[in-house]
């Protein structure tokens, strides 16, 4: 039971959450316990750490692996959009920082045996929850109509074949069910162009169904409403995105809280006494280094992002 997934940006996120001596943090992705296994070595001998994640599998393994911690550890098994009851039922305050590392892991794109890869035949599943979410990836390819396909292969992966791709699962579910994988790679191949390029023709389609399948965009929204509530003055919060309309709706948000008045410019006296809340710790979002790109591809596209609560 060992994590295959490699943390990314691993020693940004030390640097600006700066875990010191017996602080509490949150990991509200916790997937394979990496960047919570470095947050809990530095917060000892009496930091706890509360991890959450919506996959039971990463429980299991994160628990596996911060097993000598697991006196300081809590984990718990529900989405992030849950995190202000979970914390109110842990009863687990003065909270010093908190991480969402967002997207899915190595573990279930490689064994997770719910369909996260476009390399492995798999059914087309994943959802992170099976319990929780009753709606599959074969739904939406097996019932949808071509135009919903195509607006969510646009909106979710800015997927430029969105229309031809569409039509193609339409065409080719007229025959028979689309249930793997491999079958609905091979619809993709077959209407988009194969480019020179690392990156597989059916990566935006795989990428699409799964933040549909899991309301991924919708799931930040929430969590962001929420998170300022649990944050006491000083306490940071950094979040890791791999995809650029998550990334902005995170941008957005922090640079809405950290401004103090939102009112149009021609207005001279301040009417909507609008207080920011936040402080932006990184002006600008932090990519990886070229090491660390050679020596994971995976985190070529992550951007982190940190602000601390005022
Ligand atoms: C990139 S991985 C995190 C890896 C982790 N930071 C590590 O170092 O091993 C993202 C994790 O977020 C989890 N996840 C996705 N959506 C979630 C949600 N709404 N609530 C909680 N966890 C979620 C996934 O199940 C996955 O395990």
């Amino acid at each position: 039971m060992l994590t295959i997934h490699k943390p990314v940006l691993i020693n940004e996120v030390i640097e600006f959450l700066s875990p010191k001596k017996n602080q509490n943090f949150v990991d509200c992705t916790i997937g394979g316990g990496g960047h919570a296994e470095k947050i809990l070595e530095l917060t000892g001998p009496n930091g706890r750490l509360l991890g959450m994640d919506w996959d039971p599998g990463a429980i299991k393994l994160s628990r596996h692996r911060l097993e000598k911690f697991k006196k300081r550890l809590v984990l718990v098994n529900h989405s992030y959009i849950e995190l202000k009851k979970v914390v109110y039922d842990e009863r687990f305050f003065h909270i010093n920082g908190i991480l969402l590392d967002l997207g899915l892991s190595s573990d279930q794109l490689q064994a997770s045996g719910r369909g996260f890869s476009f390399q492995v035949n798999e059914p087309l599943d994943m959802r992170y929850s099976p319990e929780e979410n009753e709606f599959t990836a074969a739904d939406i390819i097996n019932k949808w109509p071509e135009e919903k396909i195509k607006k969510m292969l646009k909106e979710n992966a800015e997927e430029g074949h969105a229309g031809r791709i569409a039509k193609a699962i339409i065409e080719r579910r007229k025959e028979e069910e689309i249930k793997t994988t491999l079958e609905l790679v091979a619809v993709v191949i077959k209407n988009v162009p194969r480019k020179r390029s690392r990156i597989h023709p059916a990566t935006k389609t795989f990428q699409a169904l799964r933040m549909e399948v899991n309301n991924e965009l919708t799931n930040v929204r929430l969590l962001l409403k929420d998170v300022l509530e649990i944050m006491e003055p000083g306490c940071r919060l950094g979040i890791i995105t791999f995809h650029s309309l998550e990334d902005r709706i995170v941008k957005q948000f922090f640079k809405h809280e950290s401004i103090d008045c939102h009112c149009p410019t021609e207005i001279p006296v301040c009417r909507c006494e609008h207080k920011a809340q936040l402080k932006l710790i990184t002006k600008k979002p932090v990519g990886p280094s070229d090491d660390e790109i050679s020596e994971n591809f995976r985190s070529r596209s992550a951007k982190l992002r940190v602000v601390e609560k005022l």
